[in-house]
């Protein structure tokens, strides 16, 4: 019955009059959605590329690529699809998602926060504003100390942790951009500053050098966009990898992990996001975002200039297109 509805739901959505099948989607359809946003959006050049790490802002800044994986393990892909930019704070979803299964959702909400800060990602402030130190682990401070509460004795053990959970999420290996990652380390003062911050109210819970290493390794995984919406559909999936079947994640931590992502995903434009497009998603200053419709698939969009915020502006322009396409939309009336 679930599995009608779901069949039902998919071809209203996408307009098709194909069969209720083992495969629901009309692929033509769907592939035609993803070539409307990817022509509507490629000559839109505003914005401009992160610069505060010196490696992105020699990213090309035509790059523009959309996938889209769906819980049937359907993949579909529009673009620079081959393109390997750097995860950045979309990283933040993925330690988030392994910090609740090693430590449970309290932990996630005591010693982090869970509140959106509503102020930019890089906020010292937020930390100073909130009398008990609370953040949200989307932000960089509170992806820093969700770092240091994941299991391990040495860093190496840590890292290995982190890097083959994200791995079993995108179904391939991955690496880390080199250059990426040594550019960050290099200007990294303000996340230092912030961990210190953290540290000397008692709200981080390990070594500042060792975790901020970590944060920054994170951030330096490079990915394609279709990497990126394989890791992103185990969240749409509720926590079973649609092409391995693998459980990685309870149901109720993925619910936790949108519910961050919905309040908090876009920093402080996450309110207009949800208000206009209303999926949960995440952006990282490398250009990806993923957004999530839980039960039915993942999207994933990648082009390197942001607006104001951090967010990837024909990202979120394209994965608005589709989303209204799809009538993909978290607050919608389901029947
Ligand atoms: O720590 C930083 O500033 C970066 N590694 C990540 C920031 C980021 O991606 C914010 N996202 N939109």
């Amino acid at each position: 019955m679930k599995k009608i509805l779901y069949s039902l739901l998919l071809v209203l959505a996408f307009g098709s009059s194909t069969q209720l099948d083992a495969r629901p989607y009309d692929a033509a359809k769907v592939e035609q959605v993803l070539a409307q946003a990817h022509a509507l959006y490629k000559d839109d050049k505003s914005g401009a590329n992160a610069d505060y790490i010196p490696a992105l802002a020699k990213v090309d800044s035509e790059r523009f690529a959309i996938a889209v994986v769906t819980v049937n393990g359907e993949v579909f892909t529009r673009g620079d699809i081959n393109t390997r930019f750097s995860i950045q704070s979309i990283s933040k979803v993925f330690t988030l998602a392994l910090a609740m299964e090693q430590k449970g959702a309290e932990a996630i909400r005591d010693k982090i926060g869970v509140n959106a800060t509503g102020l930019p990602f890089n906020s010292v402030a937020a930390i100073e504003l909130n009398e008990a130190r609370a953040v949200n682990p989307l932000v960089n401070a509170g992806a820093m100390a969700t770092v240091s509460l994941i299991g391990g004795d040495k860093a190496e053990q840590k890292w290995q942790a982190i890097s083959a959970w994200y791995e079993q999420f995108a179904t391939t290996k991955l690496g880390v951009l080199e250059e990426v990652y040594s550019s960050e380390s290099n200007s990294n003062g303000h996340n230092l500053a912030i961990a210190e911050l953290l540290k000397s109210y008692g709200r981080f819970y390990g070594d500042v050098d060792i975790n901020l290493d970590i944060y920054t390794r994170q951030c330096s995984v490079g990915v394609t966009t279709k990497e990126l919406a394989m890791m992103a559909s185990v969240l749409a999936n509720g926590g079973t990898h649609p092409i391995s079947g693998e459980r990685l994640m309870s149901a109720d931590n993925v619910e936790r992990v949108l519910a961050v992502m919905t309040t908090a995903g876009l920093y402080e434009t996450s309110g207009q996001w949800a208000y206009t497009v209303g999926l949960p998603a995440k952006s990282g200053v490398g250009g990806g975002i993923i957004a999530i419709m839980p039960g039915k698939f993942a999207i994933a969009a990648f082009s390197p200039r942001l607006d104001g915020a951090g967010n990837s502006v024909r990202a979120q322009k394209a994965i608005g297109y589709i989303a209204d396409k799809a009538k993909a939309n978290i607050f919608s009336h389901q029947d």
